[in-house]
């Protein structure tokens, strides 16, 4: 039986239409000293593209100060006749024509001598394009007043100083120290180093009673729409985008002495997004590839590529929920969907994760882990060998090759449990409805044997496994403390098992649940690390339908009092009640989480 799932497509403004062209105005604009407190330089760079008489364009600005430290500014500029203002970020904007003003974000007021801070916004244009030329800095004009700098062809960068050079030095890079070199990529990038914490999701949970104790940890960063590559005020990225948490992790590198630092960066907005689930449905519609690549993993490479980020270990997790759905949700399958089988059909899943890879992996410095889904869904027979033969397809769809995979990632986002440790997986316990024929219970399990069957498919005897444990915890007091010794083969498994769903196939904001193991490098043979990549209290779905803007849907798998489907064999859902859309904060949920987590808080 197959359900044709319903789903909201909204394009964001990026999605718009027409040919696109790089419009670059590289300003570098010192004043006068006579006049200026403020020393600053100002790049805008625009992004436009055409859509007849005129279109849209995103301008990325970078002020770099370049005398007295500053603690709160304001930079404004004059958008020319024909352009007006639709969304802005890292930064409270006014105006939408002509004069536009941008204050700091309450994280980036401070700009120490020679800082720079990235801000930007979306607009739109009539006629013919072009650029802003004059800015001024908390009042001071940052041409000193004798108008705007035409950049000459690029020649030396500008050298880190205090002093305002005396021409304009043409330049499209704020000026930064010589990058440091990263080398040759580590087989496991964890070992021996910290993981950025993600001051939004810290912030966020430091709200909740007890939070502290967890507001330390390290969670994944999702890019899970175009927008979030800037910063769109989404409640857990916030205001921050992908430059600013980069920023960010630059500087929990120097603060943490010698010791590297991994940043977790999740790609996921395949077009077609999530085509066997309802509620983390994304912006592009199943055929929208081409806006993939170029709005999407495009602008992401050229962020990560930047000299200034060479030296973070950055971590990015390849597309969430994609590939396995083309082997377990397609065709005469029962839990098929038209979705997944469109997204089979057209290959635009795999080339989308062939092209990220393929981009994402010519930065020397990323680490390319592809989600393998969890036990629970491919741990069968039928399905494990078709999904490792469909990983090496993708990996060299696109132009990409075998070697653009560093690992592999289980469990992201989901619940199973770790290890079940009053379980033995045989021919007996198979039977029973909780395991039902799969070989695995547990993710370890399952992560090991995954590892040798990918590698079996092609891939490098060094990959390493990540195991997502944000909430696979299954403390508090419904834990079993040892085996049951029920006779009847179903009781006795029930009774045993930590993890306390009510089906494997249940995935939304599950009752019961804790936070697993914390984040931990090279804890197992094979496994590069246990990380928490679904940042805990961000929920996996609203109970009930609530209108958004995020292309977000309702799967009633987060609705309590749904029945479930062919997917969780038709059994009752298992979420929590009173959950907002998917990647909100559940307040509810983190709370719980906590108080059942295992090892314990
Ligand atoms: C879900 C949401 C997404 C969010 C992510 C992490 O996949 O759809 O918006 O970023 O979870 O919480």
């Amino acid at each position: 039986m197959s359900t044709a799932p319903r789903r909201t497509v909204r394009r964001g403004l990026l999605a718009a239409g027409g040919a696109s062209a790089l419009v670059a105005a590289a300003l570098i604009i010192p004043a006068t000293a006579a006049h200026a407190a403020v020393v600053c330089s100002v790049t805008y760079q625009a992004n436009t593209w055409n859509e007849g008489s005129g279109g849209g364009f995103t301008a990325s600005i970078t002020i770099n100060n370049r005398q007295d430290p500053v603690n709160g500014w304001t930079l404004r500029f004059t958008l020319p006749s024909g352009q007006t203002f639709t969304q802005g970020w890292s930064a409270n904007w006014s105006g939408t024509s002509g004069a536009i003003t941008a204050t700091n974000a309450s994280w980036n007021g401070n700009l120490g001598t020679g800082a720079s801070t990235s801000i930007g916004f979306n607009g739109r244009w009539t006629g013919s394009y072009s650029s802003p030329t004059a800015f001024t800095l908390n009042g001071v004009a940052c041409n000193g007043g004798t108008g705007p700098t035409t950049a000459p062809p690029p020649t030396t960068a500008p050298p880190p100083t205090t002093a305002p050079p005396t021409t304009a030095p043409p330049t499209t890079a704020p000026p930064t120290s010589p990058p440091p070199t990263g080398g040759p990529r580590v087989d496991n990038p964890y070992v021996g180093a910290d993981v950025y914490v993600n001051p939004i999701w810290s912030a966020n949970v430091s709200a909740e009673p007890g939070g502290s104790r967890i507001a330390n940890q390290p969670t994944g960063v999702w890019l899970d729409r175009t927008s979030a590559i800037y910063g769109n005020n989404s409640p857990t990225t916030g205001d921050m985008g992908l430059a600013d948490h980069l920023d960010e992790a630059v500087r929990q590198d120097a603060a943490n002495g010698s010791r590297p630092l991994v940043v977790q960066i999740v790609i996921y907005n395949l077009p077609g997004r999530d085509c066997a689930a309802l509620a983390s449905n994304g912006e592009l519609g199943p055929t929208e590839i081409g806006v993939y690549r170029t709005e999407y993993i495009d602008p992401i490479r050229e962020i990560m590529s930047r000299a200034e980020y060479r030296a973070l270990r950055i971590v990015s997790v390849i597309e969430i929920d994609s590939l396995p759905n083309l082997v377990t949700n397609v065709g005469s399958r029962p839990g098929a969907t038209a979705q997944c089988d469109t997204m089979l059909a057209n290959g635009n899943y795999v080339n989308g994760v062939g092209y990220a890879l393929a981009q994402l992996g010519s930065v020397p410095n990323v680490y390319n882990y592809v989600d393998a889904a969890h036990h629970g869904w491919i741990g069968w027979d039928d399905n494990f060998g078709p999904t490792a033969q469909l990983m090496a397809e993708a990996a060299r769809a696109s132009g990409s090759t075998l070697a653009n995979v560093h690992g592999f990632i289980t469990n992201t986002a989901n619940y199973s449990a770790l290890r079940e440790p009053y379980i033995t997986v045989d021919s007996t316990t198979r039977q029973s409805s909780w395991i039902d024929w799969n070989q695995y219970n547990d993710e370890l399990s399952f992560a090991q044997a995954f590892r040798q069957r990918l590698v079996q498919a092609g891939f490098n005897s060094g990959i390493g496994m990540l195991i997502d444990t944000s909430r696979n915890g299954w403390g508090g007091s419904a834990r079993p403390s040892g085996p049951s010794n029920a006779s009847d083969l179903n009781t006795r498994i029930n009774e045993s098992r930590i993890d306390r769903r009510i089906h494997k196939g249940n995935w939304c904001n599950q009752s019961g649940a804790g936070l697993g193991e914390r984040p931990t490098a090279a804890p197992a043979s094979g496994i590069d690390a246990y990380v928490w990549i679904k940042p805990p209290g961000e929920s996996d779905g609203s109970s009930s339908e609530i209108p958004n803007d995020e292309g977000k849907g309702f799967d009633r798998m987060c609705d309590p009092t749904y029945g479930g489907n062919p997917r969780n064999g038709n059994s009752a859902s298992g979420a929590l009640p009173d959950a907002p859309v998917s990647g909100h904060w559940f307040s509810a949920q983190i709370r719980q989480l906590m108080q059942n987590a295992y090892p314990p808080l």
